[in-house]
């Protein structure tokens, strides 16, 4: 969703603002902006409905001169994508300008009286009341920006990063942040605001996360100051970026999504290590070890999470009730959060978020926590707020994920939940430990498994063109195959716009099978578990209503091979690994069904990687 960059020194704002802006992309966009300081202090905003490259095309000959300046990628909440819409938004007596992401949700009353104030607005955005409001108040108030912009923000409810420029301080940024991240970066002399650290790692790895109701005060020559909304000093932790420039690009790949398909090898490896010790006899989760009294008392498990998220959840689900025979619940966060939940001091819940970001997750959380559960976070990117909200976590440790699509922080997702249920399962002896050390000798040959899958390419790229035109799929899986097929489903819609439902198998007969003809193909995962000859009847019934079967099973299946119309043969793993295997292949077939549609694989329409406004 909206990003925002910020930069304060002596090179060229506009330059690296530009590429800070071409950083954040994959969060997902419909137009872009940017407020820029020259050496005359004069105050220039250039804003684009559509790409950043609409807004490079359109500052073409413009004054993009100055030290300092802010800049927005927006994705449309009030008001339509429009030029005018997009950020940074000024003030009436065009001094101070303003980049927001969140919501501000009593932006109306605001408005209203700033109108009865003789306010003038030009936009529909909620955003632009922020701006109107700073300057009333310091015109009105006689304060500095910093006091106008704390004011503003104490009258305000909703989720904020803001990054406000006053051209009559114009060395100075004033941040902040309420529920929407924000990452300062400190140079020498310079320094660098950034929705995260994408656009900044380039120039420095020193960085501050700023905490909610925090204000910074962001100066060429000063150092970082921090504030609360009550006006006291805040601690600065800086932190060291463990990100490299390299994880930002695409390294030879014509998308990021096909870089992190065929990165899964390494990722999972990353995943493990340290983790599965002793050539697989022991299993050690360090934030377990810490939580392991919570683990061991829990009464029921309650994993919260979105999108791809919620289906590594769903999986989690699995692990856990057959690893360590704990009841598990798996909730949309934008659900559990208005549904009144029963939640109490026993319960243990987990937080699954690629981007640590996720609005609903986030609140998911704090309602938990007030309820008296631990939390327990899974997320990818360090540094964000799931980690930092949550009692104790894992990070997935995939790196970067730039392609909206999620497909390495999905494998990883599930390799962190079944080496935590591993570990859980281990400490409660809920499983046999021969049974233990034969999966953690599995998991260390995952990576090999990982890159025998990933051969499968040229079969997956010739059979998407069969599908290309295809209006509806079918993805039907049976027990850890089930939410494996709602993953496939919705790794195909995303990027490709082709309908596709994912259903547990059995559940076909309650009503899906209508659907099924010569026209509609369904997608069967059907490695070989304990469910296999269950699914084998599912084939036979699609294939008695003249439907067409992609089938994914194991190297050697000898029964579905003589059913299906397409079969793609996986390594054989042990059930609870099947998913990291059998996902892939289905991540590749919608990766090529989209590309053969011509369509913007890495940044399809509408979605935003990380969704910070609820
Ligand atoms: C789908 C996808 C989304 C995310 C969802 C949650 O490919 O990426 O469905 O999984 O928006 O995001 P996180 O995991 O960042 O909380």
């Amino acid at each position: 969703m909206c990003g925002i960059v910020g930069y304060v020194g002596d090179s060229n704002a506009y330059d690296i603002l530009i590429k800070g802006l071409h950083r954040l992309e994959y969060r997902g966009y419909d137009s872009a902006g940017v407020a820029l300081i020259n050496a005359d202090g004069k105050l220039n905003v250039y804003k684009a409905i559509g790409k950043v490259s609409n807004l490079e095309s359109f500052c073409t000959e413009k004054d993009v001169k100055g030290g300092t300046g802010i800049a927005h990628t927006r994705w449309a909440t009030h008001g339509e994508p429009s030029d005018c819409n997009a950020h940074p938004h000024f003030s009436e007596d065009g001094e101070i300008a303003l980049v927001h992401n969140g919501t501000i949700e009593n932006y109306k009353v605001l408005k209203d009286a700033l109108i009865e104030n003789g306010c003038k607005f030009v936009s529909e955005t909620d955003t632009e009341v922020l701006v109107q409001l700073i300057e009333y108040i310091k015109k009105h108030t006689k304060c500095p920006l910093l006091d106008a912009v704390r004011e503003a923000l104490r009258q305000v409810i909703g989720a904020y990063a803001i990054a406000v420029i006053d051209k009559n301080n114009p060395d100075t940024i004033i941040a902040a942040r309420k529920s929407s991240p924000l990452v300062i970066g400190i140079g020498n002399n310079e320094m660098f605001i950034g929705s995260d650290a994408t656009p900044i790692v380039e120039y420095t790895k020193e960085v501050v996360y700023l905490n909610d109701n925090e204000i910074a005060v962001v100066s060429k020559n000063a150092p970082l100051k921090i504030i609360n909304l009550d006006n006291e000093e805040a601690k600065i932790d800086v932190r060291s970026l463990e990100l490299s420039i390299s994880q930002l690009e695409k390294g030879g790949y014509p998308h990021f999504m096909l870089k992190e398909i065929f990165e899964q090898h390494a990722t999972l490896r990353d995943c493990i290590r340290g983790r599965v010790i002793d050539g697989g006899r022991n299993v050690i989760v360090s934030g377990v070890m810490d939580s392991k009294e919570k683990f061991l008392n829990a009464k029921r498990i309650i994993i919260v999470a979105c999108g791809t998220s919620w289906h590594a959840a769903l999986i989690g689900k699995y692990l856990f009730q057959d690893m360590c025979r704990i009841p598990v619940e798996v909730e949309y966060a934008s659900e559990f959060r208005y549904s009144n939940p029963v939640i109490d001091e026993r319960d243990l819940v987990i937080a699954i978020s690629q981007s640590g970001e996720t609005a609903d997750t986030l609140a998911a959380i704090q309602m938990a926590r007030e309820a008296g559960a631990y939390v327990y976070g899974i997320s990818n990117v360090v540094g964000s707020s799931i980690p930092r909200n949550t009692d104790a976590g894992t990070y997935i440790h995939v790196g970067p994920e730039i392609g909206v699509a999620s497909t390495k922080a999905f494998t990883g997702q599930v390799m962190v939940q079944t080496l935590i249920a591993m570990a859980i399962a281990e400490l409660k002896g809920t499983m046999p430990k021969e049974k233990l050390v034969e999966i953690g000798q599995e998991i260390l040959k995952i990576p090999e498994y990982v890159k025998q899958t990933l051969k499968l390419n040229d079969q997956i790229e010739r059979l998407s063109l069969i599908f290309t035109y295809a209006h509806n799929f079918l993805y039907l899986g049976r027990g850890y195959s089930y939410p494996v097929a709602l993953e496939g489903a919705l790794k195909l819609k995303e990027i490709s716009y082709i309908h596709a439902e994912g259903y547990p198998a059995a559940e076909m007969k309650h009503g899906p099978i209508a659907l099924i003809d010569a026209e509609m193909p369904t997608v069967i995962i059907a490695p070989n578990d304990h469910l296999y000859e269950k699914i084998v009847s599912n084939v036979q019934q699609v294939k008695a209503r003249h439907g067409s079967v992609i089938a994914i099973v194991t190297e050697g299946d000898k029964e579905i091979r003589n059913l299906a119309d397409h079969v793609i043969e996986v390594p054989a793993v042990p059930e609870c690994l099947t998913p990291i295997i059998t996902s892939i292949p289905l991540q590749l077939l919608s990766y090529y069904i989209a590309v053969n549609k011509g369509k913007n694989v890495d940044m399809p329409r509408n979605l935003a990687k990380s969704v910070t406004v609820e």
